[in-house]
């Protein structure tokens, strides 16, 4: 098969693309950025060069192929993230449309269903919304949980202030994934025959804010590691002082509201369609040790 995969050599769309080049298809690759060219061909893969803010490369990009794998990069300046988010999910739609695409694996998020106040998370529900009125075209939503890997943007934190944390509680439960675990999923679904409309949740362990300190600060040797539970107001602060929009920044203070209400959880609570990811917290945190 000939598949197109959006969000270049980021921590889902590598590994993806990898599994797809074993199973023998041909992968063509989106990435902003030509320096990555090299890369990408290295992979097997052909690099398609251009922005997914650009409907005319997109459409180029998706011509020919028997599926797309869809996801909206971050955008860390967007001056209003959440349309910046169904902005581009308008792109895509497009160029689905425009380039003839029958199958569509696109990445959402847990919180999906929550189409206000969940940050991020909301401008992806627009998204879903949107594809799921693609006429004629089949459309697998993913929804994984909050990223292993985000917990690296806290060695600093860990390292200098000895603690972990963020807008929610030690006992808030967080749904997890491990991106490799969303790249098996993604590689089953664009391979498979599915038609409709359909979503699954993708989760490799769910654990309490606590647990994830003393699991994280066990393979670090502190195994006391307190989770601390900032205000909305410290987050969005530190935030803007890391270079992102003011907008961006209430947004992720949002999206943390949600985590710590659990309101993320409620849809993934009471659904049918779970594809359990293998990879433990555990496992994941000796990548956290030697980022260390
Ligand atoms: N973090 C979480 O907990 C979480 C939870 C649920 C869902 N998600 C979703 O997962 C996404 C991140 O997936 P990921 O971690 O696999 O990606 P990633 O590692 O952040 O990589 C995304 C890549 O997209 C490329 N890109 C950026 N802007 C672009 C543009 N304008 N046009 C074309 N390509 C562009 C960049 O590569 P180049 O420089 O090569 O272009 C970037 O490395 C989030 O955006 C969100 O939608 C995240």
């Amino acid at each position: 098969m000939k598949i197109t995969i959006t969000g270049s050599l980021g921590n889902i769309s590598k590994p993806l693309a990898q599994k797809l080049i074993a199973a023998g298809h041909q992968v063509t690759i989106v990435s902003s950025n030509a320096d990555k060219a090299a890369a990408i061909e290295a992979l097997g893969a052909t690099p398609a060069i251009g922005s997914v803010e650009d409907v005319d490369f997109l459409t180029k990009a998706f011509t020919g192929a028997d599926a797309v794998y869809t996801m909206v990069p971050p955008n860390m300046v967007a001056n209003s993230w959440k349309k910046y988010i169904a902005g581009i999910g308008h792109n895509y739609a497009i160029a689905i449309k425009n380039a003839g695409i029958k199958r569509v694996v696109n990445l959402s998020s847990i919180g999906g269903h929550l189409a206000e106040g969940a940050g991020p998370i909301s401008g992806m529900h627009f998204v879903e919304v949107e594809f799921n009125e693609l006429e004629g075209v089949a459309v697998r939503h993913l929804r994984p949980g909050f990223f292993y890997t985000n917990f690296l943007h806290n060695v600093d934190m860990v390292k200098n202030m000895g603690i972990i944390g963020a807008n929610y509680k030690p006992d808030s439960v967080i749904s997890m994934v491990y991106p490799n675990d969303i790249a098996d999923a993604a590689a089953d679904a664009l391979q498979s025959d599915f038609t409709g409309k359909s979503l699954y949740y993708i989760i490799s362990s769910v654990h309490t804010s606590t647990e994830v300190a003393a699991i994280l600060g066990t393979a670090i040797g502190k195994p006391n590691l307190p989770w601390v539970e900032f205000k909305d107001e410290d987050v969005v602060a530190a935030m803007e002082q890391n270079g992102a929009s003011h907008d961006v920044a209430v947004n992720y203070a949002e999206m943390g509201a949600v985590i710590k209400s659990e309101k993320i959880n409620e849809d993934y609570n009471k659904s049918a369609h779970v594809i359990k990811g293998k990879t433990s917290l555990e496992a994941f945190a000796k990548d956290f040790a030697k980022a260390f």
